[in-house]
C-alpha cells in the first residue's frame, strides 16, 4: 500500500526519492508524488499512474537537497492528481505525505478547519491544514506537529516539510510502518528499508506515537509529551541483489523458482548441528500450554493456515481453529480457557491481522507471529516470532512465502509433538528435502504449465478449482493466484460441495482444475470430475505419482501426503502466471491490489 520516502543531505534529492519510490512500487499504488525543499520554497510534482509518469512531470531545473515522496493506494477519494500526495496547507507553507487512514478526519475538519477550503477528498489534507492552524495560532512548528498528532485517531506514517526551514523533515508514525535511515552527512525516511538500501543499510526503528526531527546530521526522536528518546540503529541484513529481478521477466517467476532454495534454507535454519529441530525454547514452552490454537491471517497466509491446522492437529494433537483476520476482529469466537494465537503474515504489517493481535494482547493471551519480516509490526508486538527466511517477496502475488509458511508450520507441529513425547513416523527434515527436490522438478516444467494455461485459460471467463481434504485448501490458493493476476473469475471448492449449488455454473467448456494427491479421497475427487465432465466442463486433473490415472493432465512427483500442498501449488502458481501473460496482465503489479495491506 502507500509508501513513503524522505531524504535530507547534500545530493540532489529528486533522483534519490524517485529511486526509493521505484523500490516501493511492489507494495501497490495508483498515483505518486515528490516534494523538494531548497530554501526558495517547496516544489512538488505529482501524477496519477506510474512512477515513470511522475518522472516525466518533474522539472529537472529544480534542485534541492531535502525532500519527501509518496506512492498512494487510494482509500479516501479516487486515484487522481489532486488526491495524490504530497498535500499542502492553505498558505503552501507546509507539505505532507501520509500512509494510513485518519478515522476522525471529518470531526477534525469541523473542529479546526471550518474556514479552510480543502482542495482534495483525502483524509491526509486535514493533517497538513491542522499543522498550519496551530502555527497560525502562535505555536512553533514542532509543537504544532505534536498537537496535531495528539488529535489524530487512526493509522499514520507521516513526513512533513516546512518551506521556511529547508534543514528539517518532521516525521511520525502510529500503526503504519516507518523507519529512519542513517547515513554519513545525510539521513533518510522510508516505509520499508528496501526503499533506501541504495544509500544506507543503517536504520532506526520508530514506535507508535513517536515523532522525529530529521536533519542532515541528526535524528531526534521524541514521544508526544516532548521527552527525547535515545535508540540505536540496526543493520538491515537485506542484500540489494535480492530485490532485483536479474534476468527474470517478472519477480513472480523468480520467486516461484526460488522455492526449492527457500525450503532448503528453512531446513538449515531450523536444524542444529546434530540434525535435531532447533526452535526458541520460549516458543516450545508456549506450544505446550494451550488447549486450543487460533490461527489468524488473511488471503494466501490464511490458506497456509488451513494447511497448518492439518499439521498441528495430525501431528501435535492440539485442536486448531483458523480465522480470517478481518472477520475475527469484530466477530470474535468464544475462546477456550488457554488459547494460543498464531499470526501468519508475509509482510508482518497487515492491518487486519494487527487489529486482532492488539485485541487478544489486551485480553492477555500469548501470540506467535510467523513472518518473513522479523522487525515488522506483527513480529514486534507478538510474544514470539518464527522467521520464514524466504527473502524479500516483491511480486504482489505471494508464492514463496506461502510454501515457506507451510514448511515452518510443519516444523513447529513436529517439534511440538516431539516435546510432548508423541512418537511420530514423520521426519520433517527428510520430507522437506523431498519437497525441495520435487519443487525443482516442477520449476523445470514451465513449458508444460504454459501449455495448460494457453489451452484452458487464455480466453475463459471463469475457472473452478476442486479438491478434497488438504487438496481443497490448495484449490483455494490456486483460485486466489489465478484471479488476482489474470482477473479470471476463479473459485476453489470442496469437491463434494459442488453438487450443492455451484455445479449450476458449469457450462460447455468451463475449465475445472482438480487436484488429486490424497489416497483417501482419490476416488471421491475423480467422481466429482466425472460429474462436471458430464455437464460439459473442460477438466484438468493434476494428480500425484502413485495415484495417477490415464487422462490426468499433469502428474507431480510423489511426496508425503501431508506435504503435498507445498508441491501441488507450484503448477497452480505457474498456470496463473502464464494465464496472466496470455491475457496481457501486469503480473507483478495487478490492478487494485497492494502487497502490504496496511489499512483495515
Ligand atoms: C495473495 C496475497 C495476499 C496476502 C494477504 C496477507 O497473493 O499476497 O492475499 O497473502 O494480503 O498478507 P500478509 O501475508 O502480508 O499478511
Amino acid at each position: 500500500m502507500c509508501g513513503i520516502v524522505g531524504y535530507i543531505g547534500h545530493e540532489d534529492a529528486k533522483e534519490i526519492l524517485l529511486k526509493g519510490l521505484e523500490k516501493l512500487e511492489y507494495r501497490g499504488y495508483d498515483s505518486a508524488g515528490i516534494a523538494v525543499n531548497n530554501g526558495n520554497g517547496v516544489h512538488y510534482f505529482k501524477e496519477k499512474g506510474r512512477i515513470a509518469d511522475l518522472r516525466e512531470a518533474i522539472d529537472n531545473e529544480v534542485e534541492a537537497t531535502a525532500g519527501i515522496g509518496h506512492t498512494r493506494w487510494a482509500t479516501h477519494g479516487v486515484p487522481n492528481r489532486i488526491n495524490a500526495h504530497p498535500h499542502q496547507s492553505a498558505s503552501c507553507r507546509f507539505t505532507l505525505v501520509h500512509n494510513g487512514v485518519i478515522e476522525n478526519y471529518e470531526m477534525l475538519k469541523r473542529s479546526f478547519l471550518e474556514t479552510v477550503e480543502l482542495k482534495s477528498e483525502t483524509d491526509t489534507e486535514v493533517i497538513v491544514q491542522m499543522v498550519e492552524y496551530f502555527v497560525n495560532n502562535g505555536d512553533t512548528v514542532e509543537d504544532s506537529f505534536r498537537k496535531t498528532l495528539k488529535e489524530l485517531k487512526g493509522s499514520y506514517a507521516l513526513a512533513l516539510l516546512d518551506n521556511e526551514d529547508k534543514d528539517r523533515i518532521y516525521v511520525a508514525k502510529n500503526k503504519s510502518p516507518l523507519l529512519v535511515g542513517v547515513g554519513d552527512n545525510f539521513n533518510v525516511v522510508a516505509s520499508d528499508a528496501m526503499a533506501m538500501l541504495q544509500v544506507t543499510d543503517q536504520y532506526i526503528e520508530l514506535m507508535d506515537k513517536e515523532m522525529v526531527i530529521v536533519t542532515r546530521d541528526s535524528v531526534i526522536i521524541k514521544n508526544l509529551d516532548g521527552a527525547e528518546i535515545i535508540r540505536n540503529s540496526f543493520t538491515c541484513e537485506l542484500d540489494a541483489s535480492e530485490i532485483e529481478k536479474g534476468t527474470y521477466p517478472h519477480f513472480m517467476l523468480k520467486e516461484i523458482d526460488e522455492q526449492p532454495f527457500v525450503i532448503r534454507k528453512i531446513i538449515q535454519r531450523y536444524q542444529d548441528e546434530q540434525g535435531a529441530l532447533k526452535l526458541d525454547e520460549d516458543i516450545r514452552g508456549a506450544m505446550q500450554d494451550p488447549d486450543r490454537i487460533y490461527i489468524v491471517a488473511c488471503g494466501t497466509s490464511y490458506h497456509a493456515g488451513l494447511v497448518g491446522k492439518q499439521f498441528i492437529e495430525t501431528l501435535a494433537k492440539i485442536p486448531v481453529e483458523v480465522h480470517v483476520a478481518s472477520e475475527f476482529s469484530y466477530n470474535m469466537p468464544l475462546l477456550t480457557g488457554k488459547p494460543l494465537f498464531i499470526f501468519i503474515s508475509q509482510s508482518g504489517e497487515t492491518a487486519d491481522s494487527r487489529a486482532v493481535l492488539v485485541k487478544i494482547k489486551a485480553l492477555g493471551h500469548p501470540a506467535i507471529t510467523i513472518t518473513n519480516v522479523p522487525g515488522s509490526t506483527l513480529s514486534r508486538e507478538a510474544d514470539y516470532t518464527l522467521h520464514l527466511h524466504a527473502g524479500p517477496e516483491i511480486a504482489v502475488a505471494s508464492t514463496k512465502a506461502y510454501t515457506a509458511q507451510m514448511a515452518v508450520l510443519a516444523i513447529l507441529a513436529v517439534d511440538t509433538a516431539r516435546t510432548k513425547g508423541i512418537e511420530l513416523d514423520f521426519d520433517p527434515i527428510r520430507e522437506l528435502s523431498i519437497v525441495a527436490n520435487a519443487m525443482e522438478v516442477l520449476c523445470d516444467q514451465k513449458e508444460e504449465m504454459n501449455q495448460i494455461a494457453r489451452e484452458y485459460l487464455a480466453t475463459t471467463r471463469n475457472c473452478f478449482f476442486i479438491g478434497r481434504g488438504i487438496d481443497f485448501y490448495v484449490g483455494l490458493e490456486g483460485a486466489l493466484k489465478l484471479k488476482e493476476i489474470s482477473y479470471i473469475q476463479a473459485e476453489g471448492f470442496a469437491g463434494g460441495e459442488l453438487k450443492h449449488g455451484t455445479i449450476a455454473l458449469i457450462e460447455e467448456g468451463t475449465p475445472v482444475i482438480a487436484i488429486a494427491t490424497q489416497e483417501q479421497v482419490n476416488l471421491g475427487i475423480r467422481g466429482n470430475v466425472k460429474e462436471v465432465d458430464a455437464r460439459g466442463a473442460n477438466s484438468c486433473i493434476i494428480s500425484m505419482k502413485g495415484l495417477e490415472s490415464a487422462g490426468d493432465r499433469f502428474v507431480i512427483p510423489a511426496v508425503h501426503e501431508l506435504m503435498t500442498p507445498l508441491v501441488s501449488v507450484i503448477p497452480l502458481q505457474l498456470i496463473a502466471y502464464y494465464a496472466a501473460l496470455h491475457r496481457d496482465c501486469d503480473v507483478d503489479k495487478p490492478r487494485n491490489l497492494a502487497k502490504s495491506v496496511t489499512v483495515e
